[in-house]
């Protein structure tokens, strides 16, 4: 019996340890005072009037003043690249499928509708995505949703793939220079996963520990691997962007690249965590242009 008592503690001890397991630890990244500040940044006041202004770009920073405007491309207003590039083939290809789905057996506009489209015009409504979705009761992306809807007229296009990026940049084209306008200030599912996306940002993690934040605010304007690393402010605006050392790719797909970059287990696309980021870049990226087809190296 003496000797019961203590194992009788200890089994008592594990199974509340079982019960009340405590959240794994993680280190987070300080979530403000960024570098560059840019006023009232995690307010979301704008900071397209900051950075369109090249005279706000410190020129220190790019380490080479040729390379500066790479800091930031938000102070260029589309076309970005006014030549014929990947990104043009992309809305071709995305505006064929786009068509196809939204005449299917004679129902035109239903894939229209399905993706938000009022009357069926695009016009804008890439400027709300990331958006709460009644029917699929959660937060998506516009690419989430492109797969979703396909889905509907009997079409798999897979999140990530080819043609459902191309879908996505010919939706979005036709929003090219329509600020983008998501509301994550008031209470709701997308002001949650603002705040989720925050988080997961300035959290370290993966064989290098590093956050999204250790290179993106830090960072800022270093070159790894002949790449500059740029702010977290604007860049979603112009995704899906044609890459001209790699292909189509769309906003998940770029975070799977910089997991990989740093030893970090990638997501799926459209999965919570990077629609989360997703939201919290975009809350970062109101008020500036979309930027679609574009181009960058
Ligand atoms: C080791 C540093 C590093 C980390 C950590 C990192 N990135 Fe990157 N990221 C880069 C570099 C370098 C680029 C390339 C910039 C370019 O395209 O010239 C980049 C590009 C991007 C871009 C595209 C910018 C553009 O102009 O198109 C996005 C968006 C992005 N990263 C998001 C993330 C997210 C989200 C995370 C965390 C999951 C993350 N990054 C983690 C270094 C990093």
């Amino acid at each position: 019996m003496k000797r019961a008592l203590p194992l009788l503690l200890l089994l008592a001890a594990t199974a509340q340890a079982a019960t009340s397991a405590p959240a794994p630890y993680r280190q987070f990244d300080p979530m403000e005072d960024y570098l560059p500040h840019v006023k009232g940044d995690m307010s979301l006041s704008g900071s397209y009037k900051h950075w369109k202004d090249p005279a706000n770009l410190d020129w220190r920073m790019a380490g080479n003043p040729e390379e500066n405007w790479k800091l930031n491309w938000k102070f260029m207003d589309p076309p970005f690249n006014a030549s014929v590039h990947g990104g043009h083939f992309a809305a071709d290809r995305g505006e064929e499928i786009f068509h196809e789905l939204n005449r299917k057996a004679g129902r035109t506009g239903k894939f229209a509708t399905c993706l938000g489209a009022r009357k069926g015009n695009l016009k804008g409504l890439r400027s709300q995505y990331p958006m709460y979705r009644k029917d699929l009761r959660h937060v998506a992306g516009l690419e989430e949703v492109i797969e979703h809807c396909a889905a509907k007229e009997g079409r798999e296009l897979q999140n990530g793939s080819y043609d459902n990026s191309a879908v996505s940049v010919y939706v979005a084209s036709q929003s090219t220079g329509m600020p983008i306008k998501i509301n994550v200030t008031s209470a709701g599912p997308l002001k949650s996963a603002y705040e989720r996306g925050r988080k997961v940002f300035h959290a370290r993690a993966g064989r290098i520990n590093l956050a999204c934040s250790s290179c993106h605010t830090y960072q800022i304007g270093l070159h790894l691997r002949g790449t500059v690393v740029t702010t977290p402010y604007g860049d979603v605006a112009h995704y899906p962007v044609y890459r001209t050392r790699y292909q189509l790719q769309s906003l998940h797909l770029r975070f799977i690249e910089c997991n990989l970059a740093t030893r970090t287990q990638p997501l799926k696309p459209g999965s919570q965590a990077y629609t989360d980021i997703e939201v919290f870049l975009t809350g970062l990226t109101n008020g500036y242009p979309v930027s679609v087809p574009s181009e960058r190296d």
